[in-house]
Parts: C-alpha cells; sequence; structure tokens
C-alpha cells in the first residue's frame, strides 16, 4: 500500500537547487516529514530538475517564453502548483517575482530563502554589498511571500561571522552552508504545525517571533 503524503510541498526553482537537495537530504534521513510532491523550474537547464529527477520526484519544467505576459505565467504556474493541493509553497532560487493573484492563490502559504540577513540587502548580489559595507555578521533568512519583494514576515535567520579575508565566493559558500541547515529546520516547524501567521504576525508554537524572525547564530 502506497504510504499517506505527509504534508505535501511543492518546491519553485531555477537553478542549482543546492536547497533543494538539503530539504531531499532530510526527508531521506527522516528528520523532514514531508513529502515533495513536484519540483518545478522556470529554467530547462536547472541542474536542479536533475537533483528532482534523481529523488524521483516529478520534476516539471514551465517557461516564461511561452507565454504572452507576466499574469499568464502565474496562472499557469497557480494551476499547475493547485493539482498537487500543497501545504506549502516553497522557493528555492526561484527567480520570478510572483504576481498578486498568484499570491491570492496560495496566501500565507509561500515562503522563500533570501542570502541576507534581511531586510538588509533585498534583491540581488547580497554578498558582494555585505563585503562593501565592511559588515561582522551576514548570513540568510526566511520569510513568508507576500507583495513587497523580500520583504514579507520573517520566520527565521542563521548568521555568520565575516572573516577579513572573505571573498563573494567564499561568503557565499558559507551562507549557503547556513541556508542549508536552516532550511529544513524551518520547514519541520511547518510541518508538525507549529507555525502560524495571522495578520503578518509569525508565531511559533503559539509564540510570537521577534520581528526578525528567530534567530540561529552560526559565528562559532
Ligand atoms: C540561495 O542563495 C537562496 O538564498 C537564493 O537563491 C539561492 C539558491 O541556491 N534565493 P540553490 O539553487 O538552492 O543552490
Amino acid at each position: 500500500m502506497k504510504p499517506l503524503d505527509l504534508f505535501p510541498v511543492v518546491v519553485l526553482i531555477s537553478g542549482n537547487g543546492s536547497n533543494l537537495q538539503a530539504i531531499i537530504d532530510a526527508i531521506n534521513a527522516n528528520s523532514l516529514p514531508i513529502t515533495i510532491k513536484a519540483v518545478i523550474s522556470n529554467n530547462p537547464n536547472a541542474q536542479g530538475l536533475r537533483r528532482a529527477q534523481q529523488a524521483g520526484i516529478p520534476s516539471i519544467i514551465l517557461e516564461k517564453a511561452g507565454f504572452d505576459n507576466h499574469a499568464q505565467y502565474d496562472q499557469a504556474l497557480i494551476k499547475q502548483i493547485a493539482s498537487f493541493s500543497p501545504n506549502l509553497i516553497i522557493l528555492a532560487g526561484f527567480m520570478h517575482v510572483l504576481g498578486k493573484h498568484f499570491l491570492a492563490a496560495f496566501e500565507n502559504k509561500i515562503v522563500n530563502i533570501h542570502p541576507s540577513l534581511l531586510p538588509l540587502y533585498p534583491g540581488l548580489n547580497t554578498h558582494q554589498q555585505a563585503l562593501d559595507d565592511g559588515v561582522f555578521e551576514h548570513g540568510c533568512s526566511i520569510h513568508f511571500v507576500n507583495e513587497h519583494v523580500d520583504a514579507g514576515p520573517l520566520i527565521a535567520q542563521a548568521v555568520i561571522k565575516v572573516k577579513n579575508d572573505d571573498t563573494v565566493d567564499t561568503l557565499k559558500a558559507r551562507v549557503h552552508q547556513a541556508e542549508h541547515f536552516l532550511y529544513p529546520t524551518v520547514l519541520k516547524w511547518f510541518s508538525t504545525a507549529r507555525i502560524t501567521i495571522e495578520q503578518d504576525i509569525v508565531q511559533l508554537d503559539e509564540v510570537t517571533l521577534p520581528k526578525n524572525g528567530l534567530k540561529f547564530n552560526l559565528t562559532n
């Protein structure tokens, strides 16, 4: 008999998919009770598609090129995702700004990981900006997705130390490591119904989280 689907999710990617891999690894290690129903990529060459295939997860390519405009693409994406009835939509390096119809269709059901300590450095080139500013700490954030790019309610952050000799590449590599810890950790909270959100207030076990989410200090 087919096992029951635990907490169904859909993962959206555009590239390497190392976060997807960290999630798959946590599931396979029996430490994350969720089921990835599908991986959807807007980039046919995404390495993450191969990771999904290797893990036996249905993978779908939905390119923007085939659609007249942003709204039509989002509608197709909504239809595709809705067919899997996910409890959560996980953005893991998905390079596409989701429009208002998409956000309305899946209100409070979309999470994203961003490579900075938000609200610092929304958008691209976060590691370069951190180095240019000479900050001592950098890291990653997981947040609910709303109409403001990289600015939805924060759930958690992992903080790393910036070293004197860091380059964009070394910093990026350590932020990625932090991401691979943080995403499975936060997703487990969702899968065990520990996270709630109401009117942009995020709670973990019914305790309201700080404005920047729960902070994990990985600086040692
Ligand atoms: C990560 O740095 C994530 O924070 C950002 O996109 C990158 C995706 O990396 N949103 P990967 O494809 O999971 O390796």
